[in-house]
């Protein structure tokens, strides 16, 4: 079989882990061809491709991005993209393509299916909002470096009685801002899912202060918003999913705090540090059974589907009951950790 993979969106700690299992499944098991598509669905637009042997995936296991690229190239919004999407696919022989992405890369799949590309998806986010899966690979590294960053603003805060907010990614969901924060013993987290009141939290560092605590944490997801009000948008423009670019909360944050507390107040904004550098041990292992599930699923011949994590099981899910949801945080998760806010 001459098999496509490609990567798309946001980039995640384990893409390579993917590739490496695909590319190792399928040539030692399958006796495949494996050809790397170019930074996301572009490659497939533009005929963009890598041969992909066993040198050329090995060591790539710890290492962070994807050697294929990535972009958010959305075909649907190109004149005849998916017409073109099925001539190179046709012209390069593929007979599969395995689709690593977040909601937005595959959308794409399930929609390309109508034109007849058959392909598998893999999930893949940060920000681990994906439905059908309990965990997405790149998620547990996100947690793992915000959670270090709280270690470390933990110190830096009680040495200079500061209020210290911390802003991670998660434009829509909080998964990494709860699980951070509740690692990392935050003493306020705030997240999408759940509009915040200002007085609120500055009564918890008000609470603190009673308690001879002069110092406080708080991690804010960029998507969180006050009550009543808007996300904080970093810059106007829009990607072609049709995505702003959310960004700054935290300012905006630090200075209500300060104002209506009067303790100085530092912001950092964690960004892309999440997003880079080599997988944790979970994420390896979760992208690399991810991996060899998915070209095992397109040996059997089982498309327009996603391989996915429920419980300690790999299965497959339809890309239709996927695409488009959303899977929130856990209330009861949150309510375990407002245990300790304040
Ligand atoms: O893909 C998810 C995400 O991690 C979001 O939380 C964040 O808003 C976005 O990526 C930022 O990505 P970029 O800066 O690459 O556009």
């Amino acid at each position: 079989m001459k098999v496509g993979i490609l990567s798309g969106g946001g980039d995640a700690p384990g893409i390579n882990a993917v590739i490496r299992a695909v590319a190792r499944r399928g040539i030692q098991s399958y006796g495949d061809k494996v050809v790397g598509i170019r930074d996301g669905w572009r490659g497939l637009l533009e005929g963009t491709f890598m041969a992909l042997d066993l040198s050329t995936v090995s060591g790539i296991l710890p290492r962070g991005g994807s050697i294929l690229g990535t972009s958010r190239t959305n075909p649907f919004k190109r004149d005849k993209g998916p017409e073109q999407i099925m001539e190179n696919t046709a012209k390069a022989g593929l007979e599969a393509v395995i689709a690593i992405g977040g909601d937005d890369t595959l959308s794409v799949a399930h929609k390309m299916a109508d034109y007849g590309l058959k392909c598998v998806g893999v999930p893949k986010t940060i920000d681990n909002d994906l439905v059908g899966t309990d965990y997405t690979f790149g998620f547990n590294t996100a947690v793992a470096i915000a959670t270090e960053a709280l270690d470390r603003l933990h110190t830096t805060a009680e040495a200079h009685n500061r209020v210290i907010i911390l802003e991670v990614m998660g434009r829509y969901t909080g998964h990494i801002a709860l699980e951070a924060g509740l690692a990392g013993g935050a003493d306020v987290i705030l997240i999408p899912e759940k509009p915040f009141d200002i007085e609120e939290v500055c009564e918890y560092i008000r609470r603190r202060q009673k308690r001879g605590r002069n110092f406080s944490l708080i991690v804010v997801a960029e998507g969180a918003k006050p009550k009543g009000g808007k996300e904080i948008v970093y810059s106007e423009s829009i990607d072609e999913f049709g995505h702003i670019s959310l960004g700054g909360v935290g300012y905006y944050l630090g200075k209500e705090i300060e104002k209506c507390t009067g303790i100085e107040t530092r912001v950092v904004v964690l960004g892309h540090l999440q997003r880079g550098g080599s997988p944790t041990a979970f994420d390896r292992i979760l992208a690399t059974r991810f991996g060899i599930a998915a070209i095992d699923l397109a040996h059997e011949g089982k498309f327009d589907c996603m391989v996915a994590l429920q419980g300690n099981k790999i299965v497959s899910v339809p890309l239709k009951d996927v695409v488009g949801k959303r899977k929130t945080v856990d209330m009861e998760l949150y309510d375990i950790a407002s245990v300790f806010f304040g």
